[in-house]
């Protein structure tokens, strides 16, 4: 049944001259993120006949003095407090940049021209205000599945949209459900410092280091010096390998256990250290070992049994001698500035003048020695020399050697 019109204007104002004092929150919990800007939605109603003298805010549930003490007098609050209601019926109010400490109850207050005629709203509103935390494992393995977690100490709006950061720079790629960051199997470029955010705000969360654990990889052996090597050099044979954590190092000769640690130092150098190395890098998830790196000590010379200047026609012999481990059976002999050899074998003739050296060869690998010069001095040259003849006719034949 339709009521007459008047009638539903007098039900109204009836309403409204017999509410009770009160004050509405649209919401009686707040989570907020540190550094937030936070709304505290708010109405109030007081009976009618009354004039409001004052609103303001309170974070004391107690009278100190007279009154309750005014938020917007706190100077902790005063710079960041925006009362954006009115004075007949919104208590709204706005409080920026919030910070663990506003963690508080909060109740709205209002006085009336009537010294009965204040109120305030109980039970007020509960503001929490949160950082994030990421919570990761602190050591896992590459292969593992990883979950991080932003973590916030009370419950943010569902609405929320979580960020997260390696090293600084957004993860796109990744868009997780909720807070958490999975990585399915986590690699070696995933370790890194990871923080989370929330979308639309400022604040990030402190950085939480992920180790990622992994078995050595990339095991090889460098040598110095890099060149050549003759007996009585200092050599160092130096294990590079990439793990997590650290790997004990071990070198072997050969198939034999030989020392540990990164370096491998060879004071002086003979040709029983030549032969194969190679270096083992183990930790806790696994081992891995080096190339073979040989190490060939040969020390090759020349020498000349007989002079080293000799007349032509003659010759002279070149022996290559060689020390090395395993020894020497192949030897070849080059002339300086000719490419292919001159001769094979431990010795060699040499006819003509010229700077000789010879190369020895083992099973891993080969030297030359320093070159020795031959030099044909002289030249036998025959003079005939023939005088006029009487009778009995004499030749005298000179054979001279011109130096
Ligand atoms: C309070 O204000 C209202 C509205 O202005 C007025 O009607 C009322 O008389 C006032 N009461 C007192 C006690 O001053
Ligand atoms: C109260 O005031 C705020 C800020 O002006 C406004 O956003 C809000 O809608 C108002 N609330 C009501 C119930 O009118
Ligand atoms: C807090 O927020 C303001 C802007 O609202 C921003 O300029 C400032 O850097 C933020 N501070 C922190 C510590 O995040
Ligand atoms: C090479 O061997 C010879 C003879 O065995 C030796 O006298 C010489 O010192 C060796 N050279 C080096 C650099 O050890
Ligand atoms: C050097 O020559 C002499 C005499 O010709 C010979 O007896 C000797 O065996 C040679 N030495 C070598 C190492 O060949
Ligand atoms: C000797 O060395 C040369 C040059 O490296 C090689 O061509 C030859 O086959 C070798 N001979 C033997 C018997 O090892």
């Amino acid at each position: 049944m339709a009521l007459p019109l008047p009638l539903i204007f007098l039900l109204m104002i009836h309403r409204v001259s017999s509410a009770d004092w009160g004050v509405s929150y649209s919401h009686s919990h707040i989570c907020a993120l540190k550094n937030s800007s936070v709304i505290m939605s708010c109405t109030y109603t007081y009976p009618t006949g009354y004039q409001i003298m004052n609103v303001f805010w309170t974070k004391s549930p107690i009278k100190v003095g007279e009154e309750y003490p005014d938020l917007s007098e706190d100077p902790e609050y005063s710079q960041r407090l925006q009362y954006l209601g009115d004075k007949q019926q919104n208590c709204t109010i706005r409080l920026n940049h919030v910070t663990q400490k506003d963690s508080h109850m909060y109740y709205f207050r209002f006085t009336t021209n009537v010294t009965e005629g204040r109120w305030t709203g109980h039970p007020g509103v509960s503001l929490i205000v949160t950082d994030l935390q990421v919570e990761s494992p602190e050591r896992v393995t590459e292969g593992d599945s990883v979950r991080l977690t932003c973590k916030s100490s009370c419950t943010l709006t569902d609405r929320a949209t979580f960020i997260w950061y390696r090293n600084s720079q957004p993860l796109t790629e990744r868009r997780d459900r909720n807070n958490e960051l999975l990585l399915q199997s986590v690699r070696r470029e995933d370790a890194g410092r990871y923080s989370c955010a929330l979308h639309g705000h400022t604040y990030i969360s402190p950085a939480v280091h992920l180790n990622v654990m992994y078995a050595p990889k990339s095991v090889s052996v460098s040598i110095s010096p890099s060149g050549e090597i003759v007996e009585g050099d200092s050599v160092t044979l130096i294990c590079s390998s990439d793990s997590n954590p650290p790997a004990e190092i071990s070198w072997f000769k050969g198939g034999m256990f030989v020392g540990s640690g990164r370096i491998y130092s060879i004071s002086k150098i003979s040709s029983d250290h030549s032969g194969e190395y190679k270096c083992k890098s183990i930790n806790e998830h696994g081992d891995k070992d080096s190339d073979i790196l040989i190490l060939n000590v040969m020390n090759v010379s020349v020498f000349i049994n007989g002079s080293a200047e000799i007349v032509e026609g003659d010759s002279v012999t070149l022996i290559c001698s060689s020390d090395s481990n395993p020894p020497a059976l192949n030897f070849s002999w080059f002339k300086e500035d000719e490419s292919s050899a001159v001769g094979s074998g431990q010795s060699f003739s040499a006819l003509q003048s010229g700077r000789f050296y010879c190369e020895a060869h083992n099973q891993h690998g080969s030297q030359r020695s320093d070159a020795v010069t031959v030099t044909v001095k002289g030249r036998l040259v025959i003079l005939y020399m023939s005088t006029g003849v009487v009778c009995g006719a004499a030749v005298i034949i000179m054979m001279s050697l011109i130096w």
